[in-house]
């Protein structure tokens, strides 16, 4: 966890800085040919940084989180998090997860799902208890707490996904389509959550969306990305309200729909509207 205060002369970029990618590749081999998922990925994501992915389907989205979640490795170019490798950060419980399908263990209750986490790394009964009770209201499942994952709908399977990635306020989350399955009005409602845990816990979030308004109302830059292979294509600000004033009223503000516009444009392709083409525009 990276700490406000001064880092010793010298470790600075390093505390800063939750994810570096310089020149990742990453090639699939099989019995079926070659797939090259992503190509020269250049990124980097600042300590406490909202970075949403938005990108076609295949462009490589989930395969980028899955090599800084150390789920599988780069073939070319250099990842750190948190200065460290993918699996150092790994083993040092950097980061917390939440994928499009939510895993959960079947045999387990909601609440012995949320607090797995906390269990393995050996957190005491009153203090699991605790935390999966303030998580259970976050995410509005308190009655369901003792149900079994199969009792739940998907959207709620979902949110108990999303719980357990918060349960030991990670540094860093890496959430792909975490709400694709949530109804619209769950979904605002977690996005808006989302935007003030992150301006509690001050974590740094790498988001992977399809949806434009989602990914403008929640980061501070988009990363959109071209099909395969995947490469980034633009680098689009967000100069919204800090996320700090970010509230519901910001979905219906002109600044908003800007920002929406220039994300749009840059998915198709990019236009004059949109600043530097490339990456790493900071
Ligand atoms: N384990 C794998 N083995 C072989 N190819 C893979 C593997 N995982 C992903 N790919 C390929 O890599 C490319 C990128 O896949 P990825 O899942 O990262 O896309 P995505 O951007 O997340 O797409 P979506 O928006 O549909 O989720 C695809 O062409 C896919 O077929
Ligand atoms: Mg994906």
């Amino acid at each position: 966890m990276s700490t406000p205060a001064s880092p010793p002369a010298g470790q600075f970029d390093q505390a800063a800085v939750a994810v570096r990618a310089r020149g990742v590749g990453k090639v699939f081999r099989s019995s079926a040919g070659e797939v090259s998922a992503l190509d020269g990925i250049d990124l980097t994501v600042s300590a406490g940084e909202f970075v949403a992915l938005i990108g076609p389907s295949g462009c490589g989205k989930s395969t980028l989180l899955r090599l800084i979640a150390d789920l599988d490795a780069p073939t070319s170019g250099e990842l750190t998090v948190f200065g460290k490798s993918p699996r150092a950060a790994r083993e040092a419980q950097d980061y917390g997860i939440a994928f499009q399908q939510a895993g959960l263990l079947p045999w387990r209750t909601v609440r012995g799902n949320i607090e797995l986490p906390l269990e393995l790394h050996g957190v005491g009964k009153g203090g699991r208890a605790a935390r999966s009770a303030e998580l259970l209201d976050l995410v509005g499942l308190a009655e369901f707490a003792d149900h079994f994952p199969h009792q739940l709908s998907g959207g709620m399977q979902q949110r108990v996904a999303i719980a357990r990635s918060l349960a030991e306020q990670p540094s860093l989350l890496l959430m792909d389509e975490p709400f694709g399955a949530l109804d619209e009005m769950t979904r605002e409602r977690m996005q808006t959550e989302l935007v003030r845990i992150c301006r509690e816990s001050q974590a740094a979030v790498v988001f992977v969306t399809h949806s434009i308004p989602e990914a403008v109302f929640l980061a501070d830059r988009v990363v959109v990305m071209s099909p395969r292979p995947g490469r980034i294509s633009e680098v689009v600000p967000v100069e919204l309200a800090r996320a700090a004033e970010r509230g519901d009223d910001l979905r219906e503000d002109a600044t908003f729909f800007a920002a929406v516009t220039r994300v749009r444009e840059a998915l198709h392709g990019g236009s004059p509207a949109v600043g530097a083409r490339g990456v790493d525009v900071r």
